[in-house]
């Protein structure tokens, strides 16, 4: 036996919640490979010094989440274009030359459980509606546009958050007024709740979503067990509705690939045992 395995885990406070420990738990069973992922709880105060000692433990790398992503961004040695442009990451390679490499792999894991869900979604589709303007939203609103949307239209209940995203990384999409949901959700080929209304614990959904209609696909971006509000309200006008969960699980995809060396998939046999 080697003296180490790899290890990897997910830093974040509270972390309790958690699903990576499953997905990757999985994932390695799954494909035989040497090698543990943890959940890591650390408080903000104590961020920097987990992110030195890691490596030292055997960690070839890891997750990052809540509140972490951005001080991660900022401590890394090197930052990928994607990580770079939201100012936030949450994937982690400790390598030996290069010391913390940071990705974000939040859009890659949006776009993809997107077109596991509907293949035919095409970012030429039509105009594409987010909802919502916190650190979910950024991720998401970045792939779509790498992804080559034409025209991206935000809204959030605060207006000012909208402009200043825009300002910031996207300036490619255009703010509209959220009393004016209307008229922004008319005609739009994808409809992204990047809100928590509607979440479990979360406020309640308000909005005005009669002009979703059958040829719209609708997508939470944040998994809550069974169908949200705006999900349900979605399917009620004929859409075709994606919910939050395969983010979740594409997102991880880099990171696992990088640190044991294996590609996974993700399948039904995944989603069992995750929610199992
Ligand atoms: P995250 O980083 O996970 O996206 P967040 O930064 O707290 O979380 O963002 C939550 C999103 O839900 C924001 O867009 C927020 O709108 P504001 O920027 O106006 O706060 C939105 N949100 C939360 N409660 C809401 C409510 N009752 N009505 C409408 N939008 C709401």
């Amino acid at each position: 036996m080697s003296d180490t395995v790899p290890l990897a885990g997910v830093i974040g406070w509270p972390i309790g919640h958690s699903l990576s420990p499953k997905v990757h738990g999985h994932w390695l069973a799954r494909y035989g490979l040497a090698g543990a992922y943890v959940p890591l709880g650390v408080r903000e105060a104590d961020f920097e010094g987990a992110l030195a000692a890691l490596p030292n433990l055997g960690f070839v790398g890891a997750n990052v989440t809540m509140p972490h992503k951005e001080r991660a961004f900022v401590l890394a040695d090197e930052r990928s274009a994607m990580a770079t442009r939201l100012g936030a990451a949450n994937t982690l390679v400790f390598d030996p030359d290069k010391g913390v490499v940071a990705d974000n792999t939040d859009g890659f894991g949006f776009i993809e459980n997107l077109r596991e869900a509907q293949p035919g979604w095409h970012a030429g589709a039509g105009p594409v509606t987010v909802l919502g303007a916190g650190g979910a939203a950024r991720a998401v609103i970045v792939a779509l546009l790498e992804a080559g949307v034409p025209e991206l239209r935000l809204l959030n209940r605060t207006a000012s958050r909208a402009e200043a995203l825009r300002d910031e990384i996207a300036p490619e999409v255009t703010v509209l007024d959220w009393a004016g949901a209307e008229d922004a959700l008319a005609g739009a080929a994808l409809v992204v709740n990047a809100t928590s209304m509607g979440m479990a614990g979360g406020p309640e959904m308000t909005l005005d979503l009669h002009e979703i209609g059958p040829g719209t696909i609708a997508t939470d971006i944040v998994y809550a067990r069974g169908e949200t509000p705006f999900l349900s309200a979605a399917k009620a006008r004929g859409a075709r509705v994606v919910d939050g969960f395969g983010m979740l699980l594409h997102q991880a995809r880099p990171g696992f690939e990088r640190w044991f060396g294996r590609a996974p998939e993700v399948d039904d046999a995944l989603r069992r045992a995750v929610l199992g």
